[in-house]
């Protein structure tokens, strides 16, 4: 009686916000499904040169590097980010030599005026082609409150399990959320320095232009007066994003390979408790609740992640280009939710599969990647689809 009651109360627990690939959040009223459309059409609608793309930039749209599978999504695009580590110094952007992104594309009429793509800018120690994260499901994770991130972080590892997340934070003291190394507490501050870096489009706060490598720009290089967007076109980017739904967990990925849907729903069950048991869940913690708000689409709502925000040394295999206040080898836990729709793992791609990026950890995640590598080959299997159906 007692457990049939149990499993009772269980069915009514509110189910994960979650949709197909690229669909708005459930429960948007009117006005932000519109926002969502019109948001989406402008993530994917080209800048011309003219509007203020470049001088230099990377892609003349946001849905050219998050378009897999479909608007919002992971991309193929890798860009190429740079920085300087000295065991002393720290970690360097050299902004004087053009920062740590590299636009490597230059509009017709500055490079009539002989601008030249971005090369390495002088001083760097470490260069890596990054790959572009899904944005769905982002605006859930900005209404996470932070207290239920910083509860999490143990920086000194005072418990003694060899992981020691840590928050970062940005200028204004706000728990960093976005970004492979969560150097943006907001949305809207990520979607600005995309719109800026990416595409070379001014924006009100930052209304002057990417310098070459850190060379001034010739008269006549960008013709479009500044800032080249105003405050409502980046508001309604951020809309957009804001408003997508986390992607759906897949059913059964593995049934129909000479298995039946039952045998397959046994194996995530089984490849979830190993997952837990390696002790990959202290660090892709499975789900999140957002804050009470007056928006039903975020009210109270549970929803599957698989990351805690927070930074962790991976150690030196994974080492990768920094930025101020973090070291080379600490990086942001990589959501693991829509995992089954990608075929590149790692932050600059370097994995083929699954399989490959988890034995790629090394730092804080050693014991758990070597309880995984000691997995008899059933429970390796039974894991690797638990992943992909996430
Ligand atoms: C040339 C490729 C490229 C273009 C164009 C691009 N992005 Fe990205 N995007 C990336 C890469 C690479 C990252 C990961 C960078 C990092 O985390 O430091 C990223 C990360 C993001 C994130 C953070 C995701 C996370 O997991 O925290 C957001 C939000 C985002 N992009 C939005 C946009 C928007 C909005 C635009 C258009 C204004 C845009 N991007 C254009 C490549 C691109
Ligand atoms: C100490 C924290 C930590 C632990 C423990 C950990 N991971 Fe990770 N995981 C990370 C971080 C950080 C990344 C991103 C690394 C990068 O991009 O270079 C990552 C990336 C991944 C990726 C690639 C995701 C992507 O988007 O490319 C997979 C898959 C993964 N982890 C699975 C696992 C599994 C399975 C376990 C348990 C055996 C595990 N992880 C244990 C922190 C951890």
């Amino acid at each position: 009686m007692a457990a049939g009651a149990g499993l009772a109360f269980a069915c009514t627990l509110p189910p994960y916000t979650e949709g197909e690939p690229g669909a708005p959040l459930p429960d948007l009223d009117e006005e932000q499904l519109r926002r969502f459309a019109e948001g989406q059409a402008l993530f994917n609608r080209p800048f011309a040169v003219a509007e203020g793309l470049g001088p230099i930039f990377n892609q003349d749209r946001c849905g050219s590097c998050h378009d897999l599978p479909t608007s919002g999504g992971h991309g193929a695009e890798p860009v190429v980010k740079a920085a300087r580590f000295d065991p002393v110094e720290g970690c360097t952007t050299l902004s004087e030599h053009g920062g740590d992104l590299l636009q490597q594309i230059v509009t017709e009429p500055a490079r009539a005026l002989g601008v030249q793509p971005e090369q390495t800018p002088e001083g760097a120690t470490i260069t890596a082609d990054i790959r572009a994260p899904a944005v769905y499901g982002l605006g859930l994770v900005a209404a996470v409150p932070e207290a239920d991130l910083l509860r999490r972080a143990d920086p000194d590892d005072t418990d003694a399990d060899g992981i020691s997340g840590r928050a970062n934070f940005d200028a204004d003291g706000r728990v960093g959320r976005f970004g492979r190394r969560a150097q943006h507490a907001t949305l809207r501050g990520f979607v600005e320095e995309a719109i800026r870096l990416e595409m070379g489009i001014t924006t009100p706060s930052r209304p002057s232009e990417e310098l070459p490598n850190g060379r001034p720009l010739p008269e006549g290089a960008d013709l479009a007066s500044d800032p080249e967007v105003d405050e409502a076109t980046l508001q309604l980017l951020t809309d957009y994003i804001r408003f997508l739904a986390p992607p759906r967990a897949l059913a059964a990925p593995g049934a129909g390979e000479g298995r039946t849907t039952t045998d397959a729903a046994r194996d995530l069950e089984e490849g979830a408790k190993i997952f837990d048991f390696m002790g990959c869940a202290k660090c892709h913690v499975p789900l999140f609740t957002t804050a009470a708000s007056g928006s039903p689409s975020f009210d109270r709502r549970r929803f599957r992640l698989y990351s805690d925000l927070l930074l962790h040394d991976m150690g030196p295999e994974l080492a990768g280009p920094c930025i101020p206040g973090t070291s080379p080898s600490e990086w942001k836990t990589a959501r693991l939710v829509g995992l089954g729709h990608r075929f590149e793992f790692l932050h600059d791609g370097r994995a083929p599969s699954i399989e490959d990026a988890i034995l790629l950890h090394g730092g804080e995640a050693t014991p758990s990647r070597d309880l995984f590598r000691r997995l008899a080959s059933d429970a390796r299997r039974q894991v690797l689809l638990f992943l992909q159906s996430l």
